[in-house]
């Protein structure tokens, strides 16, 4: 039931997306080889199971979906470089990715807000909104290399 539950919410989500809604990402975005793999690289642990967090969320289980929350919100993230560095792969990565890293960070924090409050109909609100931040950034910045997928 939960499975047909969390290909429903990902099928609403991919129609989302598809729709333009307003997405950041200049189709310029392109990145380069190298700086795609500093990026990689330093996502290795970045396998955040949005579909533990989403179960938690519909049996209105507020202190899992606190739990699961933080552990989206504490995953390692990529730093912005020091101002005047500009010869390192870092200083390469755009303005843009770490603007939606901040992003997904106020998402993930309203979420717990919401759970821990047991305001339902918010938390609700708050995990779509959380899910769309993932869609946002993989839209510009998940490709892979086999499929030529960006
Ligand atoms: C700021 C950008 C950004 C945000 C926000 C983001 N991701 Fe990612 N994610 C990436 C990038 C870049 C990769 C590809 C890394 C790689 O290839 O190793 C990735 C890869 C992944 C993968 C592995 C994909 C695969 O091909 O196997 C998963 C799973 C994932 N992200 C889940 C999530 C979830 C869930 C969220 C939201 C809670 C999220 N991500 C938010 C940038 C982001």
């Amino acid at each position: 039931m939960v499975d047909a539950l969390v290909s429903w919410v990902a099928a609403v989500l991919l129609a989302a997306g598809g729709s333009g809604s307003p997405s950041q990402g200049s189709p310029g975005d392109r990145l380069s080889e190298p700086v795609r793999r500093a990026i990689a690289q330093r996502m290795v642990n970045h396998a955040v199971d949005l579909t533990d967090l989403l179960k938690a969320v519909v049996i209105l289980d507020h202190d899992a979906v606190v739990d699961r929350v933080r552990a989206i919100h504490e995953e390692p993230k990529l730093s912005r470089p020091p101002p005047h560095e500009t010869d390192t792969l870092n200083a390469a990565i755009p303005k843009h990715f770490f603007e939606l890293q901040d992003d997904l960070i106020k998402k993930t924090a309203a979420v717990e807000e919401a759970a821990k409050t047991h305001d339902d109909v918010k938390m609700g609100k708050a995990f779509g909104q959380l899910a769309e931040s993932c869609v946002t950034c993989h839209r510009v910045y998940l490709w892979r290399s086999s499929s030529g997928a960006r």
